[in-house]
């Protein structure tokens, strides 16, 4: 698993490594998770994604989980780091059962708010906060993409859309505005809706998202069954902690997209956590225990 460390994959490795032998690469900037990871069991190897051979990196492995993300915003870092990295990887392990690429649908061309399928065209609409991250994982999807067919690496493509949890997430991130009497941006195009996706899903989903593997690779949306907005969700977390929001509303901000569900409904059921409940549940995490919020989508 790459990006172990990170706001999604972190919850990911602990709970996988109840039951598994998992090994995590990342650079491990932080010294506290990777003493996190090691205590549940996790090997960990430092590797540098966007520059290093993956020559330490262990290629007999069963399964390839890809979570790493680089958000330099420099171009040749970020399409080294995201989509070179990605076919390298692939590649290494080509012996693997399945190799799952996390995506985004910050790959989807902003559409006005409609639930985007899988099939529905691509573009830059991360461009106003992060200027190279659309255009790199939309690079990167076409990197595994091909890696999959050349190496017959059976592969799914999931396009997370808001992921969250007690260890944070966008909505965190605008709680942490809101606690600080600070307005949440929000684009003058609302309400602007998602499918906020919790952590306990994507853990309960991850094994049906490795089954769907094939060749050519597989690409579905990863997000919650509940559609909601930015505006619901900060209205109910200032609700739980005696706030009212403040929008300030910009076109410095990503739009709303909200994810049609069909494609992973059918391989791999429904979700089970609710927005409001997994939001109430971030909320007192993060309140008794603070911890910082991912300060954009991806
Ligand atoms: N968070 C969201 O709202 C969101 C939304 C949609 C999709 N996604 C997708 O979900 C996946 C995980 O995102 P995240 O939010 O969890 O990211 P994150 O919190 O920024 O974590 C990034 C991970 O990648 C590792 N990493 C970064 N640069 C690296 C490098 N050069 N070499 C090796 N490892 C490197 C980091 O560890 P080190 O820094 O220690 O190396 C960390 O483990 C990504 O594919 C992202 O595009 C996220």
């Amino acid at each position: 698993m790459t990006g172990a460390t990170g706001q999604v994959a972190l919850p990911v490795a602990l709970a996988l490594a109840t039951e598994n032998d998992v090994i995590a690469v990342a650079r491990f900037k932080d010294a506290a998770l990777r003493a996190r990871l090691e205590a549940a069991g996790v090997r960990c190897v430092a590797v540098d994604l966007a520059h290093d051979s993956l020559a330490a990196v262990p290629a007999d492995v069963d399964y390839v989980c890809n979570f790493a993300v680089v958000k330099s915003n420099k171009w040749e870092l970020d399409l080294a780091g995201n989509a070179e990295a990605a076919g390298l990887l692939m590649a290494h392990c080509r012996e693997a059962q399945a190799f799952l690429h996390c995506s985004s649908t910050g790959v989807y061309e902003a559409a006005g708010g409609s639930p985007q399928r899988e099939t529905d065209p691509l573009g830059d609409n991360h461009r106003v906060m992060m200027p190279t991250y659309s255009i790199s994982k939309i690079a990167a999807e076409a990197v595994v993409r091909t890696t999959c067919r050349l190496f017959e690496v059976p592969t799914t493509i999931a396009r997370l859309n808001v992921p969250y949890g007690d260890g944070g997430g966008w909505p965190a991130f605008h709680l942490a505005l809101m606690l600080a009497g600070r307005p949440v941006p929000v684009h003058p195009d609302g309400p602007n809706r998602f499918n906020p996706i919790h952590e306990d899903d994507i853990v309960a989903t991850l094994p049906a998202m490795l089954e769907a593997a094939s060749v050519p690779a597989t690409v579905v949306n990863w997000g919650g069954d509940e559609e909601t907005s930015i505006e619901a969700w900060c209205e109910y977390m200032g609700e739980l902690v005696g706030v009212d929001p403040r929008f300030e509303r910009t076109t410095s901000t990503i739009g709303g997209i909200p994810t049609d569900n069909a494609k992973r409904l059918a391989l791999a059921g429904p979700t089970s956590v609710g927005w409001r409940d997994g939001m109430r549940r971030m909320v007192e995490a993060q309140t008794s225990s603070p911890q910082s919020g991912s300060p954009q989508s991806g």
